[in-house]
């Protein structure tokens, strides 16, 4: 998968080469691009932002220097259209299940706003244009960031850990809290590891008892517990 990240904050999307998806990055199998938005501005002063048409608070990022970038990349490679990606509090939700089709994309493009967001010419356009396989504006979650770059860290590991290869068996995906992408699904309920006895905590005596059906039953039962618990809204009557 190629993923595009562009930003006038770059060093901020470096943690995507730590890690799991830093060995992805390695393994060749995401091709990361991080740019400078402001490489396309058109002053000394490497202008990126205005005041807003209407009046009101704060400042939006121009659509000239969004345009160039995102033309840019996209004539990077002539032969595949690039899916973009805007980041903003007012998109879509970002669930398990979009993360599961966006990781089924050849090409991503990231473009993180700051400020009062992107002139909403610049979604408009690309959503029309032919060179591209579509716009989505999606928020990660219902609070305000003061940029898209901390929600494209979230969508990209997210997204990055679901490409076939990149997790290995021992750490599959199939019994994630949201693996469905569904709202059947249960949270994951608690882990436990040596020692068995720490400070004034045992381990539940059923994790000791060998009797595999009795242990997937309180598994079951300790899922739907903190899914109720942590969760009603999944939870169900
Ligand atoms: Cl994707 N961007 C910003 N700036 N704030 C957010 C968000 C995104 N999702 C929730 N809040």
């Amino acid at each position: 998968m190629r993923l595009d990240v562009i930003s006038i904050f770059p060093a901020y999307i470096e943690p995507l080469r730590l890690s799991l998806t830093g060995k992805a990055i390695d393994a060749g199998v995401v091709d990361l691009r991080v740019h400078d938005l402001r490489d396309f501005a058109h002053d000394r002063h490497r202008t990126v932002d205005d005041a807003p048409y209407g009046g009101g608070p704060g400042m939006v990022m121009s659509p000239v220097p969004w345009g160039d970038a995102l033309d840019n990349v996209a004539a990077s490679d002539p032969d595949q259209r690039p899916l973009l990606i805007i980041p903003t509090p007012s998109g879509v939700p970002f669930t398990q299940t979009l993360a599961q089709e966006l990781s089924e994309q050849p090409w991503l493009v990231f473009a993180c706003g700051r400020y009062e967001g992107i002139d909403s010419r610049v979604a408009a356009h690309f959503a029309a244009n032919s060179a591209w396989a579509g716009v989505r504006e999606v928020s990660v979650g219902d609070y305000v960031l003061a940029g898209g770059e901390a929600a494209v860290l979230v969508m990209g590991e997210a997204i990055v850990r679901l490409i076939p290869g990149v997790l290995g068996n021992a750490e599959s995906v199939a019994d994630d809290s949201f693996a469905s992408g569904s709202m059947a699904t249960l949270l994951e309920g608690p882990v436990f590891t040596r020692p068995p006895q720490w400070r004034e905590l045992e381990i539940p005596e059923v994790l000791l008892s060998g009797d595999h059906a009795r242990i997937a039953a309180w598994r079951r039962s300790q899922a739907l517990e903190r899914t109720r618990q942590h969760r009603p809204d999944l939870a169900g009557p």
